[in-house]
């Protein structure tokens, strides 16, 4: 039986990706100690999740009338901690979790994030994953000592070709490259280390690489592209696609049109899984799970969403009155995360929609509370999603940490397990082998 895919969305932060949840009555505060990311990899893990993965952006929210301030006052997200680091600190207490980790192909160069990754698969005994993000706005091209963002496709150019070094540097190293035979003395074959001396538009390295081969060949790639331009980008290069759909029905839609996509760049649709993404709020009993969510939406504030909405869609939300409406230039103009701005036009049906309307069109006004219910009523909404062929598993999103991973791995997870449509045991050590994903051969481009 087809099995779904379960997807811990991590923050290395002071709050999940619900700004507000760090005032959750039950949420832990000791986000800067290890202790607090491991017992949410211990967590996931004993819930038999492929993997936790952990987002990232290289700048706080400051996007708002140009200044911090309300940031730091009010928590939103304005910590972010180095994800490699702390999935290293969870790899440590844990055998068989995958661990994802985003880094920007806009802002690292790609022989760095190759090693990085690659170590961290290695030391992980094959449990990573790379999250490939194109970035979204000026505050990171600032601390990141750009003048400005680089256009919207012309960073999916670059990224296109920092796959192809990293994934080139990654197969730099045959299987067999290393011997390790102290009598005979030989360390490694030379003729199998390869150099890749790559040369593209943007980028060029030139090799060979320091990192041998991982267990799984090498990390797992996940993309989450929402445009036109991020959708064909993921076709061609993810395996692991984390969509945002809305529900079964435009979701069915949506995952078919991508399995095409990806038939259409010759890969097979199988081998590629679409994860969506998922606000589970549980509790024993639908009653104490309603009562859950009624106390979930008193938490944000409406500063909240004006801050994430100025830093998704890279334009400052303080420059307009909540009821004036975006010119033509200005809907153009966005440079940031655009299938937001289309859903917006989409789900409010005006083509020039004020702040007012942002806040509402886009749901960063209130937590999502459209999964709210006890096991069984859960159970259910997954199970119609996973079998109606809307998605190939989720990635679930926390109100409060741990809690709420808690919560879901204690009563939603032995129900879907139950209906067999869950794993009871990891398939294996490496994340390849839990999500069905071949290994792949290095020494194919060589031979
Ligand atoms: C589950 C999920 C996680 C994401 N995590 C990140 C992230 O950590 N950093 C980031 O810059 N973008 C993140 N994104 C945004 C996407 O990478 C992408 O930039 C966005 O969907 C816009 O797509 P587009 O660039 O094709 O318009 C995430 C999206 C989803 C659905």
């Amino acid at each position: 039986m087809r099995q779904m895919a379960m997807v811990g969305f991590m923050q290395a932060q002071n709050c999940t990706n619900l700004a507000s949840s760090w005032r959750h009555p039950e949420s832990r505060t000791d986000f800067l100690t290890a202790d607090y990311y491991q017992e949410i990899a211990r967590v996931l893990e004993h819930g038999k999740f492929d993997l936790g993965f952990f987002d990232d952006r290289l700048s706080m929210p400051d996007r708002y009338g140009s200044d911090h301030h309300h940031t730091i006052e009010h928590g939103i997200r304005c910590v972010k901690l180095d994800p490699v680091v702390t999935l290293t600190m969870m790899a440590a207490v844990t055998s068989r979790l995958g661990l994802g980790s985003t880094a920007s192909t806009t802002y690292y160069e790609p022989f760095h994030v190759a090693r990085m990754m690659q170590t961290l698969d290695l030391m992980s005994g094959g449990r990573a994953a790379w999250n490939i993000v194109t970035s979204l706005n000026d505050g990171e091209a600032a601390n990141m000592g750009h003048a400005e963002m680089m256009a919207h496709d012309a960073r999916y150019d670059r990224a296109d070709e920092f796959v192809e070094v990293v994934k080139g540097h990654w197969d730099a190293w045959e299987d067999d490259a290393l011997i390790v035979d102290k009598s005979s003395g030989r360390f490694g074959d030379g003729n199998k280390v390869h150099r890749l001396d790559y040369k593209g538009k943007y980028l060029s390295s030139r090799g060979p690489f320091t990192v041998p081969r991982s267990p799984q060949g090498h990390p797992v790639l996940i993309q989450a592209g929402s445009s036109g331009r991020g959708k064909k980008f993921s076709a061609r290069w993810a395996e692991l696609v984390f969509v945002a759909y809305h529900d079964v029905a435009g979701g069915k839609k949506d995952y078919a049109e991508f399995k095409a996509m990806v038939a259409a760049e010759g890969r097979d649709p199988e081998s590629v899984k679409a994860a969506t993404i998922a606000y589970p709020i549980t509790a024993a009993t639908q009653m104490e799970a309603e009562d859950k969510a009624a106390a979930l939406l008193k938490l944000p504030l409406e500063i909240d969403a004006l801050s994430l909405l100025s830093e998704a869609l890279n334009f400052d939300f303080a420059s307009k009155g909540m009821d004036e409406p975006f010119s033509d230039d200005e809907m153009a103009g966005i440079q940031g995360l655009q299938a937001m701005r289309d859903n917006v036009v989409k789900r409010t049906g005006k083509k020039n929609p004020t702040v007012r309307d942002f806040i509402v069109g886009s749901g960063r006004g209130k937590p999502r509370v459209d999964m709210v219910g006890g096991p069984k009523q859960l159970a259910d909404k997954f199970e119609e999603w996973f079998v109606e062929r809307a998605c190939d598993g989720f990635v679930i999103s926390a109100t409060h940490v741990p809690g709420a991973y808690r919560e879901f791995v204690d009563l939603v997870v032995p129900e879907l397990q139950a209906r067999g449509l869950y794993r009871k045991e990891y398939a294996g050590p490496t994340l390849r082998e839990n999500l069905g994903l071949a290994k792949p051969d290095g020494s194919a481009r060589w031979r």
